[in-house]
């Protein structure tokens, strides 16, 4: 059969395996967190970021590869389970992404989770994975949106006029883990200069058809001072779902 490009059985037909590496950039300085250290070294209730992140993926039967800053490596390592690959990271996260991607192996399934959302429910890496075993090449996890949004045209630096009503029903707020088959993400990460913040949006551009699943809200990312308390208000409640 020959397969169409974007079909389901595109997908399964350039699937070398099944088997799946889960790559965690953890390589960003952090600095709208205001901290001294990078994000993913930074404290939650005894644990870095960056373990509680591993600590998610680990029932997944996944090879897992970290990356974090070049000066880190060595830390990291002691920090993490011994099966889990510590590797350098670039200036860039999707310089971060292909160091992660180099050292993969063969897996045939490839996500890619921000080490900033260390609550992610494993529900959620399921859902993921599942997709793309049913056939498609690029899955990521999406929220609705509560907020109402508008689009507004910039007047001064203080002042904006609403141009239009977006309708949220259509949006989803998206999050990590995103999956791709490996050629996919291979193919997504070809071409790019080293900017790119979302993996699946690198594959949109090249015509790679994305599919959403359901997020979660505790998959929330840690980008401000801010989103750290709600973090540690979680972790305090026990509300913490796996
Ligand atoms: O900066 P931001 O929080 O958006 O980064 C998202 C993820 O990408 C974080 O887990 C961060 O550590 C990682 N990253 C990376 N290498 C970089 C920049 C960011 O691994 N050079």
């Amino acid at each position: 059969m020959t397969a169409t490009p974007g079909s389901a059985s595109a997908a399964q037909d350039d699937r070398v395996n099944s088997q799946v590496c889960v790559i965690i950039p953890a390589a960003g300085s952090g600095t709208r967190l205001g901290e001294s250290i990078p994000k993913a070294f930074v404290d939650l209730h005894g644990r870095t970021i960056l373990e509680r992140c591993v600590d998610q993926v680990l029932d997944l039967d996944a090879h897992v590869v970290v990356v974090v800053p070049a000066d880190l490596v060595g830390r990291a390592r002691l920090l993490l389970p011994p099966h889990v690959e510590v590797v350098a990271g670039g200036a860039h996260r999707s310089t971060s992404v292909r160091a992660g991607l180099a050292a993969a192996g063969d897996a045939g399934i490839i996500l890619v989770h921000d080490a900033a959302r260390p609550l992610t429910p494993a529900g959620v890496f399921r859902r993921v994975i599942d997709a793309i075993r049913a056939g498609h090449r690029a899955v990521i996890p999406g929220i609705p949106v509560a907020d109402t949004l508008k689009q507004i045209e910039q007047l001064d630096t203080d002042l904006a006029r609403v141009t239009t009503t977006v309708d949220r029903d259509l949006l989803r707020a998206i999050q990590t883990p995103q999956g791709f088959t490996r050629e996919a993400l291979v193919a997504a990460h070809a071409d790019d200069e080293g900017l790119a913040t979302d993996d699946a949006g690198l594959a949109e551009r090249i015509g790679i058809p994305v599919h959403v699943v359901e997020g979660h809200p505790m998959a929330m990312k840690i980008t401000t001072p801010w989103d750290l308390r709600v973090i540690r208000q979680i972790l305090d409640s026990g509300e913490v779902v796996t």
